[in-house]
């Protein structure tokens, strides 16, 4: 085993060693724009976390919405290891109904927020301090009533005078916080001042040691990491993080770079976490796909290019030897080398073997449809790689919910138009054709959409990548609909674009009329009850 695969393990670390990974993806991640998830979406999505050995899942924001609490309840439910975790603001409604929604939990924990900077307490709260610390005082113990595990965070952290910051970091604690989270709400703070707010706090609050500290850092001044690293030199022992980054305007630290680079560096990092590093690919990728936000192609870790070396120079010294150029293998963040997938003549079986090492689990109906669209992209793609198979399972898994299916297209398309496409639709079970006209074959696909399908949502990005190289190559689609100030994210894999758009224009106008129908449901509910 080379050096930089040495597995960092609990091994000679004590437990204060141990860095607590808390993610907030279904929560700090879900709400930022465009990255809203569906229920069987987060499920999927907690179900990785919790595998990969993420120790704290901060699963939504119950208070939020009726569908904010039943995603939680749900992922409480099905959790295995992690800690579910649910925010709520400072008001006994807010944690009440975040306690309901954990209870089927094993493990539970409330997190309570309120902001204590004073241009948030002033222009937000409109609070005195005074009852910013009663109200700390106040919610922290209701929610010490439903759960010995509670963390209290105060919102604008590094931007709150120090002497207040104590106060009510003392409080909290004496009314049963068993976290104290400083948030780095705007972006604003450095390492250093981080580090050093750490240290300053634990050593002025009296019963600091009686509560486990914790840095959540958003990324405006491309910091988030650095910060959070930071927060844990100055004594924090969790970090607050989202796969791929994900969050608010630019985003929170991400879970991937700071769990490999507590591994990577060791020597001066020397703390270590519970997190199964060979599935970040995995989550990094179901999350992309589930929230259709691209993983910008040199991001680091997870990007396409984090392992790919091209100029020759680096390709000669890593023909060499790999740690010329390589502080970490790709196998030990997931990546596998590309490899050649069975080919057309493949029984079901090497498929399942396949789907495992990959790391799908399907169900025997799901299996067939998958094998079935995987023997028909054989026949047509000169080569299969994991990637073609990850891209076509993740678009079966994402339309298997569907309503609306795409079942035919033809298109014709050329110099000569206008162009034409023919499109046949499966809608609650029922055939439907329409044919329509153009300017350019997608948009006559998505004319002979909206023919069957009438709507008023407004196509506010239409995107499309090669899965991998070569002509070939799968297309994967990735398309945004905006309706009533919401967004609504459709993705679809097929060799042939338009296939693979049609696929993706109907998934998310599925999504849109998911929720028109839960919305629906329960105002239906509301005005018979
Ligand atoms: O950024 C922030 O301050 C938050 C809190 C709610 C923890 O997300
Ligand atoms: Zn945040």
């Amino acid at each position: 085993m080379s050096s930089q695969d040495t597995p960092q393990t609990s091994a000679g670390g004590s437990a204060n060693d141990r860095v607590i990974i808390f993610d907030t993806t279904l929560r700090d991640g879900e709400q930022c724009p465009g990255a809203s998830m569906t229920l069987d979406e987060k499920l999927q999505v907690a179900e990785v976390l919790d595998t990969m050995g993420v120790d704290v899942i901060e699963a939504g924001f119950p208070i939020a919405s009726q569908g904010d609490f039943e995603s939680v309840h749900e992922i409480a439910k099905r959790a295995k290891q992690a800690v579910i975790a649910g925010l709520s603001r400072a008001s006994f409604k807010d944690i009440d109904r975040c306690a309901e929604a954990i209870k089927p939990a094993e493990r539970r924990r409330i997190h309570t927020f309120i902001s204590t900077s004073p241009i948030h307490m002033k222009h937000k709260l409109k609070m005195e301090p005074e009852a910013v610390l009663e109200a700390v005082i106040a919610s922290v113990s209701r929610a010490r009533g439903h759960v010995d595990d509670v963390e209290w965070s105060c919102e604008d952290g590094t931007r709150t005078d120090f002497e207040f910051l104590c106060r009510c970091v003392e409080g909290a604690i004496n009314a049963g916080a068993t976290t104290i989270n400083i948030p780095d709400t705007v972006g604003y703070t450095t390492p250093e001042e981080y580090a050093d707010l750490f240290r300053r706090v634990r050593e002025a609050v009296p019963n600091a040691d009686k509560a486990v500290f914790s840095v959540h850092c958003h990324d405006d001044l491309g910091m988030a990491v650095a910060n959070s690293l930071a927060g844990i030199v100055g004594g924090a022992r969790q970090i607050e993080c989202t796969i791929n980054g994900i969050g608010e305007r630019a985003g929170n630290a991400a879970l991937e770079e700071l769990v490999m680079a507590i591994r990577t560096r060791n020597d001066v990092l020397p703390y270590f976490t519970n997190v199964d590093t060979t599935m970040l690919t995995r989550a990094s990728k179901l999350v992309s796909a589930v929230t259709s936000f691209p993983v910008q192609y040199n991001k680091a870790i997870v990007g396409r290019n984090a392992f790919a070396h091209e100029s020759g120079i680096h390709q000669d010294g890593m023909l060499k030897n790999n740690q010329t150029y390589e502080i970490m293998t790709p196998e030990s963040v997931g990546v596998k080398s590309t490899s050649l997938v069975m080919g057309k003549h493949s029984g079901r079986h090497a498929f399942r073997e396949k789907l495992k090492e990959l790391g799908y689990e399907l169900g025997d109906n799901a299996l067939l449809d998958a094998f079935t669209r995987f023997k028909n992209l054989a026949d047509r793609k000169k080569v299969v790689y994991d990637e073609d198979i990850e891209a076509l399972i993740d678009d079966e898994i994402l339309a298997s919910y569907d309503r609306i299916q795409v079942v035919a297209l033809t298109v014709i398309a050329g110099t000569s138009g206008p162009q034409r496409a023919t499109l046949t639709l499966d809608i609650d079970g029922r055939h439907e054709t329409r044919e329509a006209s153009g300017n350019g074959p997608v948009d006559a696909t998505f004319n002979a959409i909206h023919a069957m399908v009438p709507h008023e949502a407004k196509l506010s990005l239409y995107q499309v990548h090669a899965v991998t190289e070569g002509t070939d190559a799968q297309a994967e689609v990735t398309v945004k609909l905006e309706s009533a100030g919401r967004q609504f994210n459709g993705r679809g894999a097929d060799p042939d674009t338009l296939v693979a758009s049609a696929r993706a224009y109907v998934h998310a106008l599925n999504r849109l009329m998911s929720l028109r129908d839960r919305l629906h449901s329960q105002h239906s509910t509301a005005t018979s009850a």
